[in-house]
């Protein structure tokens, strides 16, 4: 029988590239796939492959959603809260699979990683485990990234620089990041075309321009355009953002360390669209080869590729816009550092809305397809 799969939040950024993908892996033709909506039911469905999914059914009807065998919801955090602890206090029986972040940390709940944590799924769905989440972004394409030598205990500690995206902070602070590269060129564009102005004159006329009230912060706060911003989500008591704290916690709950493995470091939002990079200080179990490290790296999943360390290699396939779309994970400056022997430098590049949201959530389904 046809497993009853209920959809929320398919029309927001990640459920858009998750529904995308289902079509494309064609997942969706042996479920019985129902659309619903927090504000527009009632509605039609989407129209796919020239098969009508209906009417949209409502986000909050208990009833229906009771009748359903799995709830995959993009609807972020509020919807979450609102109807988890609503249907699990009803004894629902389905399977819940979530891109918040919300549940991430209970013990009944997995963070899934197929590629990492397959066994560790597996054995969860075996012991009546219903709830699976998708990691945090940064920590699921560093996992994916470094995986081999995760799998092969070779990690004593990592510290971290990331670069992330507009994207992981919502689709509102895409176009805001473009309407501030807008805003910017606008103001010397004829500057631009003018080869005895002075770019010293240019730079002033921009940093000017940022600073009116009209230059468009309302998402980000500050200007990311020409800058950078070297805090993500809320702060906790030790210093440390949130971003940065979940970087150990979730990596570990992923992993199921008995020994936790150290990490921390400074997450940072750049002016890129939809790619995350970070910026690996590996302290290693041992010195091994920089041949064995790359060939660890590379043999871990099908979607790890190696960049060569060397200048053209790296400033041509090293960078965020070409993974962007892709399932691609890249590492790449792989080399020893000079403070020893066991001490590793590794930058990796991901699309944050792929493996860093999306694919693990398609991927589980597809699990939870064949196994339930
Ligand atoms: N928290 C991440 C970010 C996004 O702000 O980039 C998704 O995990």
């Amino acid at each position: 029988m046809k497993k009853n799969v209920g959809f929320i939040g398919w029309r927001g950024m990640v459920g858009s590239v998750l529904l995308k993908r289902m079509i494309e892996e064609n997942d969706i033709t042996d479920i019985n796939l129902i659309f619903f909506s927090t504000s527009n039911f009632g509605n039609q469905a989407p129209t796919i492959n020239n098969i009508s999914y209906g009417i949209l059914k409502n986000a909050y009807d208990i009833d229906l959603l009771m009748n359903l065998d799995i709830i995959i919801t993009c609807q972020g955090s509020k919807y979450t809260n609102d109807i988890y602890f609503k249907l699990k206090k009803l004894d629902w029986k389905g399977y819940w699979i979530d891109a918040s972040s919300v549940l991430r940390m209970k013990s009944d709940v997995i963070i899934v990683l197929d590629p990492v944590n397959y066994n560790i799924i597996i054995d969860s769905i075996n012991k009546g485990i219903k709830t699976f989440v998708g990691g945090n972004c940064t920590v699921s394409l560093m996992l994916m990234a470094l995986g081999g030598l995760f799998q092969k205990n070779l990690i004593e500690w990592i510290s971290v620089s990331t670069y992330q995206a507009a994207s992981g902070s919502g689709s509102g602070h895409m176009v805001e990041l473009l309407s501030q590269m807008g805003v910017l060129y606008n103001s010397v564009s004829t500057d631009l075309k003018n080869p005895f102005c002075s770019v010293l004159d240019m730079e002033r006329t921009v940093a000017n321009i940022i600073k009116t009230d009209h230059f468009p912060v309302s998402k980000f706060s500050v200007p990311l355009a020409t800058s950078l911003i070297p805090w993500i989500d809320i702060s906790m008591s030790n210093g440390q953002t949130k971003e940065e704290w979940k970087g150990e916690v979730e990596t570990n709950k992923i992993l199921g360390s008995k020994k936790i493995i150290p990490i921390d470091g400074i997450c940072v939002r750049i002016g890129s669209l939809r790619c995350h990079s970070q910026s690996f200080t590996i302290k290693l179990k041992k010195n091994i080869s920089i041949i064995d490290v790359k060939t660890i790296l590379k043999n871990h999943n099908t979607w790890v590729s190696v960049v060569e360390n060397n200048y053209e290699d790296t400033i041509n396939n090293l960078n965020p816009l070409k993974v962007s779309g892709t399932l691609n994970i890249l590492v790449g400056r792989i080399k020893k550092m000079t403070i020893g022997n066991d001490y590793l430098s590794v930058f990796s590049v991901g699309d944050q809305l792929l493996w860093g949201a999306a694919e693990p959530l398609r991927r589980i389904l597809l699990i939870l397809k064949k196994t339930i």
